[in-house]
């Protein structure tokens, strides 16, 4: 447990804590981005807000930079429109225009970094607000999550968009649940215990509860009552989704800090997408899990048993 304590902390800060260069790359892209905004629509408000792990504890040296466009200009919501512009300016770039979020991504073969844009979509800025809230609380928090990010990334199994698996942000959910559900508990449940409105109706109307509780002063420490190693947390963390976590019956609610069922979420319904269920803390009738069919969580639950 101490050798293994020791090598997830030496591998943090030797591998995956940012580094300056990376963090001054990031910023230079930022700068970059925002004079070819200027210049291709002179006179447009046009906001940068800079999401995801750039921002929210959780990123490394080679994690890209998430960005949000917020505007009056709704024509820009036309990605198309913006690829056109960024490949005038020497970026090579893919959209993805009929994602739940369409985005375009990019990859400046000057600055080596990738990036992706969205437009008036800021439902993301608010779950990073969340995770960076999470990171604050406890000091093991960083570590863990970005140990279990990096393991993701060694064994191909983060990559939802093409890869068939989970997302980075999937995962990070996953961790933050499992350290809120240790005994005692290092995370704390941050949302409002009843859903404002019920799933459904929240979907129907577009209408997301976007209240949580972000009172770092009042929340630091929180964990402190538990005084498991990082080694041994991630030998438990593997060990849980390895062996004792129910796929075909439980779904993971960091919303709630615990398991509900698949019959209580009412799914348990046998879709190919339902495999491993874990809710969207926000709009809780999306299942994180969905990018992974039945193949892929055989894949992944046979990576965390062999971890
Ligand atoms: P790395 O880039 O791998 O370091 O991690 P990341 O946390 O930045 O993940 P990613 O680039 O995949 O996603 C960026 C951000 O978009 C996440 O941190 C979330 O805030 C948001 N996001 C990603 N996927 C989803 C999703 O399925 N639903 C919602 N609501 N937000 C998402
Ligand atoms: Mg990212």
């Amino acid at each position: 447990e101490k050798s293994l304590t020791a090598q997830i902390l030496h591998t943090y800060e030797t591998r995956l804590f940012p580094s300056a260069d990376s963090i001054e790359v990031k910023r230079t892209f930022i700068e970059k981005f925002a004079t070819i905004l200027v210049t291709e629509f002179p006179g447009w408000e046009v906001d940068i807000h800079v999401f995801g792990s750039s921002v929210n504890g959780l990123g490394t040296s080679r994690s890209d930079v998430d960005i949000c466009l917020t505007t009056e200009h709704r024509e820009l919501e036309d990605i198309f429109l913006l690829n056109k512009v960024l490949r005038k300016h020497n970026m090579r770039t893919y959209c993805i225009p009929r994602a739940r979020v369409p985005i375009v991504k990019i990859w400046d073969p000057e600055l080596r970094i990738a990036s992706d844009i969205n437009v008036n979509n800021t439902i993301a800025l608010h779950n990073t607000r969340m995770l960076q809230t999470f990171v604050a609380v406890d000091g093991r928090v960083r570590p863990f999550v970005l140990a279990i990010k990096h393991w993701t990334k060694c064994r191909d199994i983060n990559d939802a968009a093409f890869g068939g698996t989970l997302s980075s942000y999937t995962w990070v959910n996953l961790a933050i649940h499992f350290l809120q559900t240790r005994d005692p508990p290092i995370l704390p449940v941050l949302h409002p215990r009843a859903h404002s409105l019920n799933a459904e109706k929240c979907m129907a109307l577009g209408e997301v509860d976007l209240s949580f509780n972000d009172n770092i002063g009042e929340l630091r420490e929180f964990g402190r009552a538990n005084l498991e190693s990082l080694g041994f947390l991630l030998y438990a963390f593997f060990r849980t989704y390895a062996y004792e976590f129910d796929y075909r019956t439980q779904v993971v609610s960091l919303r709630n800090g615990c398991y509900l069922t698949k019959a209580q979420k009412g799914w348990d319904t046998g879709r190919p997408s339902r495999i491993f269920c874990i809710e969207e803390p926000f709009s809780t009738w999306l299942n994180l899990g969905h990018s992974a069919n039945t193949i892929a969580v055989e894949g992944i639950r046979r990576e965390f048993q062999r971890a």
